[in-house]
Formats: structure tokens, C-alpha cells, sequence
């Protein structure tokens, strides 16, 4: 009998419906969803999700994979409530009920008020679900079990859902702090140059057409290509000179975020470089301001 035959998912936000629509896609039926506030169930409905609110859904009873889509926050406070339902200990399947959690920096310690009710896991999706009805499919997943047998059948799940799955041994804030690094902060970058441009007079939106096919083809260099090969610019050309009026035309009190984000990130380009002028390059960037 294939796994998971039945599933319920908690929680009607942006990663509990991305993950409904990719179990569904992969004919995997879904018997209750649930989230706590009647605000994110109207919501979810208006996105045609057919949520429910009150009560855990009875259909717990009877589940053999229960979903956590919640806030990291929220994963210990409702694994312990989920505990004291009892829903999790009659009738089960033959095969019992595993829990997992979605969270990124969280480690199972948040689900350790089910360890002795169902195996527990985690399968955190690297994709950046901006919405409800955003794809996983494509992406990679870090996953981790209370034991081998059941780290093996997330893994199985996560390929019928077309994400590709890894395994993480260490720091899981460690883990997560580098996928935010890719996953969140070209955000972060293309709003410092849009500012930059905007004081140039490029309004927001010319800038941001502008500097789109430049952060897409930087994108795909990082992604396609290895090591120093996948770099251009003046840090990893070894520019001092340019490099250093760079520095001097940031040097401004009302650019002093942006200033320091392109020195952090200008001295892990610098790696790139070979020979002297990497000594140079780091000498400049670790100048203070
Ligand atoms: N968005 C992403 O890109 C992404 C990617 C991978 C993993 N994740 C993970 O997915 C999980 C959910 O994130 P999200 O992006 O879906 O957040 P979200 O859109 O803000 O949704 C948060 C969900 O948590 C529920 N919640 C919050 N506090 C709760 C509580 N005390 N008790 C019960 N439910 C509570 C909310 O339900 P109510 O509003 O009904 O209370 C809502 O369903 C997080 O662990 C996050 O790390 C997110």
C-alpha cells in the first residue's frame, strides 16, 4: 500500500496551500484541512481552498501523514495540543500516523510532545512560496525523521511531489540562514540599487525593468556555472582602483546599509580572485567607513 494513503494538513497559509495543491497534484488526497483563525480560513476559501476552522478535524483519526504548515512559532504549541486531542491514538491504520513539520531553522525538538504517539519529520521545500497557489514542484527539500525508515519514506514522498530531496547533518538555523541568503535577499539587493537609481532620477519602476534582465542573467550564472567562472564584475576582476570609488561613492550617512552589504558581499567575491590583488581587494574592503 502506497504512503500516504490520507492527509491532513494544519494550516491554511501560504506554505499549507502550496502543499495541498502539490499532494493533490500528485493524486494524493488530502481529507481535512485545518487552520486556527476564521480570518486565514476566509482567505484560503477565496483562493478556492476548502478549509475548516474549530475543532481538529476527526479526520485526524484516521490519517496516516498529519502536515504542520504553521509558523515556527506556532509548531510546539500545537503538537502539544495535538497530543492531548487523543486523536492521534484510535483506530489507527495499520501502518499509524507520521507527523512532520515545515519549517526551515526548526530541528524536530517543536514535534517532541508527539514522539511517543507517531515517527516525526520535517520536509522543508527550498522554494520561496510568495502565495497560496505557488508550484513546489522543481525544488529541493531538506528532510529529517525521529528514524531512518522514516527519513526513507519522506524522502519517497518528496519525489512523487517533484522536489528533490537532501539531507541536512548540522545547525538547521545554520541551513536555513544560507537558503534565505539565496531564497530572500536578491529582494534585498534589487531594492538597494532601485534607490540608488531612483536618486540618479530612474523612477522605481523604470529601475527595477532595468535592472531585472541583469539580476536574471547574474541569477543564472550563480546557478549554471562553478566557482570563480560564475562571477563578473570589478571584485572579481581584480579592479582595486574601481572597487575603491565604488566605496567612496557609497560613503554617504543615507547609504551606510548599502555600503556595508556591498563590502560583506564584495569580500566573499574576493575569494574568487587569485594572486596579490586578492590581498589588496580584502586590505580595501576591510577599511572602515
Ligand atoms: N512561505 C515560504 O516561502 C515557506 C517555505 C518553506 C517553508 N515554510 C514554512 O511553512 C510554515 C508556514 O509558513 P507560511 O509561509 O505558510 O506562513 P503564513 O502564510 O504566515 O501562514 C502561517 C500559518 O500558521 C498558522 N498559525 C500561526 N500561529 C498559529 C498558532 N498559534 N496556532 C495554530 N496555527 C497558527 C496560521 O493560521 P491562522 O492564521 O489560521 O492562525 C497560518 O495557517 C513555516 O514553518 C515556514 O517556515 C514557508
Amino acid at each position: 500500500v502506497s504512503w500516504p494513503c490520507s492527509v491532513v494538513v494544519l494550516g491554511a497559509g501560504r506554505l499549507g496551500c502550496a502543499l495541498r495543491l502539490a499532494l493533490e497534484a500528485a493524486g494524493i488526497s488530502v481529507a481535512a484541512h485545518w487552520t486556527r483563525s476564521t480570518a486565514t480560513a476566509e482567505a484560503a476559501r477565496s483562493e478556492g481552498f476548502d478549509v475548516v476552522t474549530g475543532g481538529f478535524p476527526e479526520a485526524l483519526r484516521t490519517a496516516d501523514l498529519v502536515c504542520l504548515a504553521v509558523s515556527d512559532g506556532a509548531l510546539a504549541g500545537l503538537s502539544t495540543a495535538l497530543a492531548a486531542s487523543g486523536l492521534l491514538e484510535s483506530g489507527r491504520p495499520a501502518q499509524g500516523v507520521t507527523v512532520l513539520h515545515h519549517a526551515g531553522a526548526a530541528d524536530l525538538g517543536p514535534l517532541a510532545p508527539l514522539s511517543s504517539l507517531a515517527p516525526i519529520g520535517s520536509l522543508h521545500p527550498l522554494v520561496s512560496v510568495a502565495s497560496r497557489r505557488t508550484a513546489l514542484a522543481g525544488g529541493a527539500c531538506a528532510v529529517e525523521a525521529s528514524d531512518d525508515a522514516t527519513a526513507q519514506r519522506i524522502e519517497e514522498l518528496a519525489r512523487r511531489l517533484s522536489l528533490h530531496p537532501l539531507r541536512w547533518r548540522g545547525d538547521r538555523a545554520r541551513y536555513h540562514a544560507a537558503a534565505c541568503l539565496v531564497g530572500n535577499f536578491p529582494q534585498a539587493l534589487m531594492a538597494a540599487a532601485i534607490r540608488i537609481f531612483e536618486e540618479g532620477g530612474v523612477d522605481a519602476r523604470a529601475a527595477r525593468e532595468a535592472l531585472g534582465p541583469l539580476l536574471l542573467s547574474a541569477s543564472r550564472n550563480a546557478v549554471e556555472r562553478e566557482g570563480g567562472s560564475a562571477f563578473s564584475g570589478p571584485v572579481v576582476r581584480g579592479d582595486v582602483e574601481v572597487v575603491r570609488r565604488h566605496l567612496s561613492a557609497l560613503d554617504a550617512p543615507e547609504l551606510a546599509d548599502v555600503e556595508a552589504l556591498y563590502r560583506a558581499a564584495s569580500k566573499v567575491a574576493a575569494v574568487a580572485v587569485d594572486g596579490p590583488r586578492r590581498e589588496l581587494l580584502e586590505a580595501l574592503l576591510a577599511e572602515g567607513r
